[in-house]
């Protein structure tokens, strides 16, 4: 199925950008520091959204509009007292169809399963403010989750499909974990 393969395919890059995650999360000292966190969720969320929507129509998932999405991590950058300028520089991978924008999404709505885990690293360099992104769908995640994955599995239909979604979810890590690597060679 799906959903299974796609999680052990993507497990390297995902732990890739964990770690990048991680190491933004433990410099953490201010909201200020959060809110540059923030503002790198925010760049590639938002650019990635813009590329995906066209595909993730009503029919393919139903309840889209009523998922989270970039304006959450808005709001919290702005509930932190900053705005959203000088954002960092981001790509994309190329979405051409429903089978490779749902293998996108797919990382964009599994990173609600971490965000519990970032809420309370969070909580621990003193910030409590601006978490409304990473605290998800609260109780209902592993509901949202469920019908997320119900669609990702439905909407593959063939063994090419499969690869098509593997890709493109990998792709959306690596481009994701790039925001940060660039960023790290650039300072050093
Ligand atoms: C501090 C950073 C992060 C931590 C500690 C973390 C941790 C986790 C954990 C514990 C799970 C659940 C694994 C399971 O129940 O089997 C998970 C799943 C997942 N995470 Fe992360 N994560 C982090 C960041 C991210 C980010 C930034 C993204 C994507 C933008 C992401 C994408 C995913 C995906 C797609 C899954 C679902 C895997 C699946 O069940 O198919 N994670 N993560």
């Amino acid at each position: 199925m799906l959903s299974t393969n796609i999680k052990e395919a993507t497990k390297a890059e995902h732990q890739n950008l964990e770690k990048q995650v991680v190491l933004k999360l433990k410099a953490i000292r201010s909201n200020q520091d959060y809110a540059d966190l923030l503002k790198h969720f925010f760049a590639y969320f938002s650019h990635i959204e813009a590329t995906i929507k066209p595909f993730i129509t009503a029919s393919v998932l139903p309840d889209y509009a009523q998922r989270r999405n970039s304006d959450y991590i808005k709001a919290d950058i702005l509930e932190l007292g900053v705005d959203i300028t000088d954002l960092p520089f981001t790509t994309v991978p190329k979405i051409e169809n429903a089978v490779q924008a749902l293998g996108a999404l797919y990382v964009l709505e599994g990173s609600i399963m971490g965000g519990s885990i970032i809420v309370k690293m969070l909580e621990k360099g003193g910030v409590t403010k601006g978490v409304s992104f990473f605290s998800g769908y609260g109780e209902a995640t592993g509901m949202m989750w469920g019908n997320f994955i119900a669609v990702l599995n439905a909407q593959a239909k063939t063994e090419q499909e499969e690869q098509e979604a593997i890709v493109a979810a990998n792709e959306t890590f690596k481009h994701f974990a790039s925001v940060f690597e660039k960023e790290r060679v650039g300072t050093v």
